[in-house]
């Protein structure tokens, strides 16, 4: 086992129950999408190496933890997401020894890392499925997953009406080993994802046994994928409802947030308590209500799950009040931090999806084109806001460059699975997910060796916002981060403490304060508007979004703007 970090976990035990809360409730955790964040042998995919390579940029962003997307063995039909070996590291992406470095590394500048775990499906290349297929109908091996003979008089219908996530039926059917058409296999996502049987003690130990290693490999937890889809409706009913299910939807449906997840959470929540340092795990849970998303963070299962109905609330007063306070209702009535996120690698980036006219829409799904000053003018603004509120939040990467999604890409270049599925609805994700631009003038911007490759290509106009132009630009977004990452450290009404208090504000503006016990309170004022709106000043200025001059005793909070203040 590697060291855990024992800095903050040595002054919390020190502290006793009254101290420090627990690291999660208040960190802020940066994905890191590996095949897009540095590339350090030039095949134009970024890995373990690159990343290692980058850990003093993050350190100096100033964030607690980072979230690796899936690094493991996998024939990449959905990035990584498709799992053929849980215990390996893909050759694409580097070793385990790669991996343990890179833990270590991190631990010595103060960075936790957290892993993904896909347990709702493997590869179909996966071992399991392999014998699963070769053995054929009968065989215990296909007792691990989801197999079922097909519907109508030759089979040739599917089990149930239930359709994949990526497009078309959520069922393939399989050739027997002596040719003849078989039975079909459950996949909510790819058909070369594969949903394992979650009510097979084999699958429950596998899995166990996958956290215990890669937790003695040094890791600090794990962002649970579908952490909502495990289990199943007993029987596999008909969802009734024939239209597709979307990845990103929140409606409830027989292939997901059923009630048996939780048993599941509550034994790897026992063992993630077994370890020192206070390892955690984050659900990806795509809950119908905010009520049920709270169930997966009740004291005894995981410690965070995405809020992504706060991703998908539109930009105006009423709705960011709404599920905001909404929100911190749902999960104080557990007892757990709200975990807030603007983007990450399925959804368009928010300096994008907040000016698309379908804000309401959780994705953002299809992204259309937006003034790109306007654009990062709210998505700017939009972070600052999620930055000052109580809880954990998680950036993706990329942000703090204020990227934009890459609308444009060549059908030929994209490799999102759903893309190419004829009735797909969704597979617009490779927009979000374009290499990094590090420095220079030309692609690949530093991503990997000059004149390398990208697997996606970037656009030309990403030289100015690269980390090279940014650094030290005290108006760039990456200073704004940096900037906002270091108050929050800093400031005693800032971080974990539920201490939310909404004030009066001119229409169109969003104001509230949060008390610290001793010391200054903290002010946040939010423009929602295209227009100034003039305050009278709140106390000193400590970080904004766009440019105020808070000389006066007035002051003018520009449009799509926020503010924090220093309020005596
Ligand atoms: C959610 C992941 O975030 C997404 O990228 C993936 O396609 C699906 N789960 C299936 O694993």
């Amino acid at each position: 086992m590697t060291d855990q970090l024992t800095v903050a976990t040595a002054d919390e035990n020190a502290a006793g129950a009254a101290g420090p809360a627990p690291w999660w409730r208040d960190a802020v955790i940066y994905q890191i999408y590996p095949r897009s964040f540095a590339d350090s042998d030039g095949d134009g995919i970024g890995d373990l190496p690159g990343i290692r390579s980058r850990l003093p940029y993050l350190q100096e962003l100033g964030i607690d933890a980072v979230w690796l997307s899936p690094f493991y063995a996998s024939p990449q039909a959905d990035a990584g997401y498709d799992v053929s070996d849980y215990r390996t590291v893909d050759p694409m992406f580097g070793t385990l020894d790669d991996a343990r470095e890179l833990i270590t590394d991190a631990h010595a500048l103060g960075m936790r890392v957290i892993v993904d775990l896909v347990p709702n499906h493997s590869s179909d290349q996966h071992e399991w499925f392999q014998r699963a297929i070769a053995e054929g109908p009968g065989s215990p091996a296909r007792d691990r997953y989801h197999f079922r003979p097909g519907k109508g008089t030759d089979g040739e219908q599917p089990p149930n009406d239930w359709q994949s996530l990526f497009g078309g039926p959520a069922w393939t059917r399989t050739t027997n080993p002596d040719g003849t058409p078989g039975d079909w296999y459950l996949h909510l996502f790819a058909p070369e994802q594969p949903d394992f049987n979650w009510e097979h003690p084999a699958v429950a130990d596998e899995f166990r046994t996958i956290l215990r290693f890669w937790l003695d490999l040094g890791v600090d937890g794990f962002r649970i994928d579908v952490a909502h889809g495990l289990v199943k409706a007993e029987g596999l009913p008909d969802a009734g409802d024939a239209s597709e299910l979307h990845l990103l939807d929140v409606a409830a449906s027989p292939c997901f947030d059923q009630d048996g997840v939780h048993e599941i959470y509550r034994s790897w929540r026992q063992i993630l308590d077994e370890y020192p340092g206070e390892r955690i795990a984050v659900a990806e849970a795509w809950a119908p209500s905010l009520e049920r998303l709270s169930k997966y963070v009740r004291p005894d299962e995981l410690h965070q799950s995405f809020n992504f109905s706060y991703l998908g609330a539109a930009w105006t007063v009423e709705a960011q009040r709404k599920i905001i306070d909404e929100s911190l209702a749902a999960m104080r009535s557990v007892g757990a931090p709200a975990t807030w996120t603007l983007s990450n690698h399925d959804v368009v980036r928010h300096t994008t999806r907040l000016m698309n006219s379908i804000s309401g829409d959780a994705a953002g799904r299809r992204p259309t084109a937006a003034d790109p000053v306007a654009g990062l003018r709210r998505g700017r603004a939009a972070t600052l806001l999620m930055l000052a509120l109580p809880g954990s939040a998680y950036l993706y990467q990329g942000e703090e460059l204020g990227l934009p999604e890459v609308i444009d890409l060549p059908p030929e270049v994209r490799q999102d699975p759903a893309f190419h599925r004829a009735t797909g609805q969704d597979g617009f994700r490779d927009g979000c997910r374009v290499p990094l631009p590090w420095s220079g003038d030309a692609a690949p911007y530093g991503f990997g060796p000059e004149g390398g490759p990208s697997w996606l290509p970037q656009p030309d106009s990403w030289a100015r916002l690269s980390v090279a132009a940014q650094d030290g630009v005290p108006e760039s977004t990456l200073e704004m981060y940096r900037s906002a990452l270091l108050m929050r450290r800093a400031h005693p009404a800032l971080g974990a403490p539920d201490n939310l208090t909404w004030c009066e504000a001119p229409e169109g503006l969003l104001v509230f304060e949060r008390s610290a016990p001793d010391g200054p309170a903290f002010r946040c004022t939010v423009n929602l508007t295209d227009a100034p709106i003039v305050i009278a000043k709140p106390g000193q200025a400590l970080v904004a979004s766009g440019p105020v001059d808070d000389e006066a005793a007035q002051v003018l909070i520009p449009a799509d703007t926020t503010v924090w203040w220093s309020v005596a």
